[in-house]
């Protein structure tokens, strides 16, 4: 049992004795208290009345700078008064029609006119969504059934895109073919067997792994930044090769842009220069509400339109509901170029400021990330891949959950895992912030951690 874990947990209770009541009732319904895996933590989640702009304000009465934005969803934070305003109108002449409105041919025209692989693209109700049709399309394009995946990628919440997501080092197998592993015990052997999982960040192993299962690959799917191992950036000379790869075998490439969709004029395949046949969004174009939606190349695309012989099947209650239209198209007209840079150079503060207070406080640590999107690691090492950053944060153990919760007591939300995103109403005081409550966690745990984890301490 670690001590400094105990007194953290103690003093995170004494911060927020109702989340701790409610907590409770919570655990009565939902086992374990917990509604959604990712939101969840030991030893309870603040419970949170209201939002506004860059702040929660929890039911404890704290006021607390939110840098986990919905899991990087909220481009604008909270309440953003056109968004409010765009929901409001639409919600007074009703919330879904099974219809098409404006609204949505809006929101799409606006995607296809900025983000370079889009010719064409269909609304769903979530970034899993997305990802799942877009795999469909290939399969259905290609007649061929197993899916590349990264080691350590995320692109939703159903078997194939969970497959490898975190393996055990011990049951990962070689880096040059890593082993299909599953999530947990709810995955058929089938999924498993028809996905093949390649190393991030590692050209020249992607390129052999994709000749050799060329004939019975319908995709490669990619996320541009590993965003659940810690936002690590894939190299320009990763991607390219991809690209390079899939193209010389004709195997449709997938980039799964949920998350980095924020980056460039709009995501990483325009930042990089590097277009993908399929893409698959969520997040940031829903204005704060449910969404997906994958587009890509009419001649994939296509494969979705009505009039086909066999078209991919795409029913989904909620795609296109005219209230994440609104707000999306509200959100989403109002990220502009002004705001990505300066959003990016505000990520860029925040990550200078961590690192400098690791070096201050003699802690071994990191910050990475893209443009507005960062993520604590507790190590010196150069990260590149899931196996990198997974040996990492299980040496790590505890430590990172005190500095998770000691943030959250000095008013910083984060996820969990120590990601960070920024949106467009904070300011350089709100990074500011973040980076003194870094310091003065990493003050506060240092003697523990010199007894507990002194291979942390420089
Ligand atoms: C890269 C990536 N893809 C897909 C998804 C799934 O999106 P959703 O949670 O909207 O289903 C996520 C969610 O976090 C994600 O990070």
């Amino acid at each position: 049992m670690s001590d400094m874990y105990e007194r953290i947990c103690r003093e995170y209770e004494a911060f927020s004795p109702r989340s701790g009541k409610a907590a409770v009732a919570a655990r009565d319904v939902f086992p374990g208290g917990d509604t959604r895996s990712s939101a969840h933590f030991a030893p309870y989640p603040l419970f949170i009345e209201k939002a506004a702009g860059a702040y929660l304000h929890d039911i404890d009465g704290h006021q607390l700078v939110d840098f986990m934005n919905n899991f990087t969803s909220l481009i604008h934070g909270h309440a953003q008064p056109d968004v409010v305003l765009a929901v409001n109108e639409q919600m007074a002449r009703g919330s879904a029609y099974a219809a098409p409105t404006d609204s949505q041919v809006l929101l799409a025209q606006l995607l296809r006119d900025h983000v370079p692989g889009i010719e064409q693209l269909r609304f769903c109700s979530s970034g899993s969504e997305a990802t799942l049709m877009a795999i469909r399309c290939a399969r259905a394009a290609t007649r061929r059934q197993k899916i590349m995946k990264m080691e350590g990628g995320y692109h939703g919440s159903y078997e194939m895109a969970e497959v490898s997501l975190a393996p055990m080092a011990e049951l990962a197998g070689d880096i040059a073919s890593p082993t299909p592993v599953p999530i947990d015990d709810s995955f058929p052997s089938s999924v498993l067997a028809d996905t093949i999982v390649c190393p991030y960040n590692e050209p020249d192993l992607a390129r052999r792994l994709i000749a050799h299962h060329a004939h019975e690959l319908a995709a490669v799917i990619v996320e541009p930044v590993l965003g659940s191992m810690g936002m690590v950036p894939a190299t320009r000379e990763f991607l390219a090769t991809l690209r390079e790869a899939t193209e010389s075998h004709d195997i449709p490439l997938i980039f799964d842009e949920v998350i980095t969709l924020r980056l460039g004029d709009l995501g990483a395949q325009q930042l990089h220069g590097i277009t993908p046949d399929l893409t698959a969004m969520g997040k940031i174009i829903g204005g704060g509400l449910p969404i997906g939606a994958i587009g890509g190349k009419r001649e994939l695309m296509r494969r979705f339109h009505p009039d086909q012989p066999r078209p991919v099947m795409h029913a989904s209650t909620f795609s296109g509901n005219p209230i994440s239209m609104a707000a999306g198209l509200a959100a989403m007209q109002r990220f502009d170029q002004q705001k990505r840079t300066t959003i990016d150079g505000l990520g860029e503060r925040l990550r200078n400021g961590f690192n400098k207070a690791f070096q201050d406080t003699g802690i071994r640590g990191q910050a990475i990330g893209m443009g507005s999107l960062c993520n604590i690691h507790l190590t010196d090492e150069y990260i590149s891949n899931a196996r990198v950053s997974l040996a990492a944060s299980r040496r790590a153990g505890r430590a990172l959950r005190c500095i998770h919760l000691g943030m959250l007591m000095r008013g910083v939300v984060s996820a969990a895992r120590l990601m960070y995103c920024v949106s467009t109403v904070m300011t350089a005081a709100d990074i500011d912030v973040a980076v003194s409550a870094l310091k003065d966690t990493l003050l506060d745990l240092r003697d523990d951690l010199r007894r507990e984890k002194p291979t942390l301490l420089y």
